[in-house]
């Protein structure tokens, strides 16, 4: 398995994060790592997003550190100047997922029906997001899509929290989970890091329960 995908599967949950400062990424960074998730996906919904990768790379070069909400090949230049180590769409774009593959950085497009789960399978991915799982059907139809491709994994995202996160994690058809519950944006505007630290840690317990 790619090195990358295999990360996602040890992390377990991966915190899918809107920054719009910069200057919080590192202590952002510090606080993912303290609560034992040592992960983030910055999604490209902010100006900054660019900056906030390429500084949580250089003052935390051993975390996993990506780009979201990627929708277009200019934005994948974009993360992969600022250091990103993986890509993930909302949704599945042949453009951008070929582009990703041309550029050789993992990437990990949106799907949310059998269609987009082919189309994946089909450029060669194995790993893909399902996107707005919960609202989807959750679990059980994530398991009801994958029967057909038994070569498939899945990322859910779109209202996992700690309340539904288990339900997902103990299939083995889920690599991990991808989410924002410990990473409020209420808490990053107070710049409450310890806060981010703790639902951190406590997402990191439940996840041990589970797997
Ligand atoms: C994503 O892009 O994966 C989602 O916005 C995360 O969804 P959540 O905020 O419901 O966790």
């Amino acid at each position: 398995m790619n090195t990358v995908i295999q990360r996602f599967k040890e992390i377990g949950i991966i915190p899918v994060i809107a920054l719009e400062h910069k200057e919080d990424a590192s202590l952002l960074a510090e606080a993912l790592c303290k609560g034992g998730l040592p992960a983030a996906e910055i999604t490209f919904r902010t100006r900054e997003a660019a900056a906030c990768i390429k500084e949580m790379r250089a003052s935390h070069p051993d975390m996993l550190v990506g780009a979201g909400t990627i929708l277009s090949t200019a934005q994948v230049d974009e993360a992969i100047s600022a250091g990103a180590q993986f890509i993930v769409s909302p949704g599945f774009d042949e453009e951008v997922v070929k582009y990703c593959i041309q550029k050789d950085i993992p990437v990990v497009p949106g799907t949310a029906t059998a269609t987009d789960v082919q189309a994946a399978y089909k450029l060669g991915l194995s790993f893909v997001k399902v996107f707005p799982a919960e609202i989807l059907g959750g679990i059980k139809m994530i398991k009801a899509i994958a029967a057909p491709y038994n070569m498939m994994t899945f990322m859910p995202s779109g209202g996992v929290s700690e309340k539904n996160m288990d339900a997902y994690l103990k299939e083995d058809i889920i690599l991990c989970v991808g989410g924002s519950w410990m990473v409020k944006k209420e808490w990053i505007e107070q710049r409450d890091f310890a806060k981010i630290a703790e639902e951190t840690k406590k997402a990191v317990a439940l996840l041990k329960e589970v797997r």
